[in-house]
């Protein structure tokens, strides 16, 4: 199957990134938000992203605006119905996502394929919403998308061989990795991460050490290319906390209930990077 359209809903950290790398590799995007001032961020955030990347010689100064001309936006979810496949990359939450899915295929052409870039919901649950289940897949990216290789590529329950092939090849294309993983909460990546973030959380709060600390000493001591509080940070400590209420709720065990002191900041709206304050001030 050849992509050349993709449409990327949720113009936040991750949304930016992936419609970012599907231009740069020569994909018409469509860029969808609810928020219109989401949209523009998103549109600042890419261009100031793609002349670092610029400045880096990776691609031409003169490439800068090519890139952001396949890039077009928009605030209906219509204007995705001309994509041959879409990742969905909206807030964390099994609703927003379930509904985004429903509406999703009755406006896409039937050959479609519908990914998300969930964190940690139910491939499965989102292709349930939908009367093309063999299409629903997950289409994991790291953040900062741009720069990390892998691709965490998650069946459901129903998706077919020629979705995952398809989905392989693209992730390909992108010039990134994709690694296959099973349809349960958090799924490989998530599932070791975030206990480990949630950790760092809780020694924070029982003052094991200080934040500067317990980040120096896991990336001295583990080779962590950063700590584990700044992560969170960079994470957003929103979808943190999301995530370790799926894996609390999905896998029932105790050791997933998510630190009171993450609770708090995210009831606080101190979300990390994206709000200029979480665990440190940006
Ligand atoms: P974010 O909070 O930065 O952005 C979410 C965007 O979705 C916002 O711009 C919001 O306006 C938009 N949105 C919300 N409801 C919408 C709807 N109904 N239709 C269209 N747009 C809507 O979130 P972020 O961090 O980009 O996360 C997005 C997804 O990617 C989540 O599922 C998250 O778990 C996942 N993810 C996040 C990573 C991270 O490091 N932040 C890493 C990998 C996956």
């Amino acid at each position: 199957m050849s992509i050349t359209t993709v449409a990327v809903i949720g113009g936040g950290t991750m949304g930016n990134g992936i419609a970012q790398v599907c231009a740069t590799q020569g994909k018409q995007v469509v860029l969808v938000d609810v928020d219109d001032a989401a949209l523009s961020r998103a549109k600042g955030a890419i261009e100031k992203s793609l002349q670092r990347v610029a400045k880096k010689g990776v691609i031409a100064e003169g490439d800068v605006g090519t890139i952001l001309g396949r890039i077009a936006t928009s605030t209906k979810l219509a204007d995705c119905a001309r994509a041959e496949l879409v990742v969905e990359a909206v807030s964390e939450n099994l609703g927003v996502k379930t509904k985004i899915f429903a509406e999703l295929d009755g406006l896409m052409p039937a050959g479609a394929i519908l990914a998300s870039n969930t964190s940690s919901i139910s491939i499965t649950a989102l292709a349930a919403a939908t009367k093309r289940p063999d299409k629903v897949i997950g289409m994991h990216f790291m953040n900062p998308v741009p720069v990390m290789k892998l691709v965490e590529v998650i069946r459901g329950l129903d998706t077919s061989d020629e979705t995952l092939s398809a989905v392989n090849d693209l992730s390909e294309a992108l010039g990134k990795v994709p690694v296959e993983a099973n349809d349960f909460p958090g799924f490989v990546s998530n599932r070791i991460l975030m206990p480990m973030i949630n950790e760092a959380i809780t020694a924070l709060m029982e003052g094991v050490a200080t934040k500067e600390a317990i980040d120096e000493i896991m990336k001295l001591g583990m080779a962590h290319p950063m700590g584990p509080l700044t992560l969170a940070d960079l994470i957003g400590l929103d979808v943190c906390l999301s995530i370790m209420e799926v894996l609390h709720r999905d896998l029932g065990d105790g050791k997933y209930r998510p630190c009171p002191l993450l609770r708090k900041m995210v009831a606080a709206g101190h979300l990390g990077r994206k709000t200029g304050r979480g665990f440190y001030t940006y």
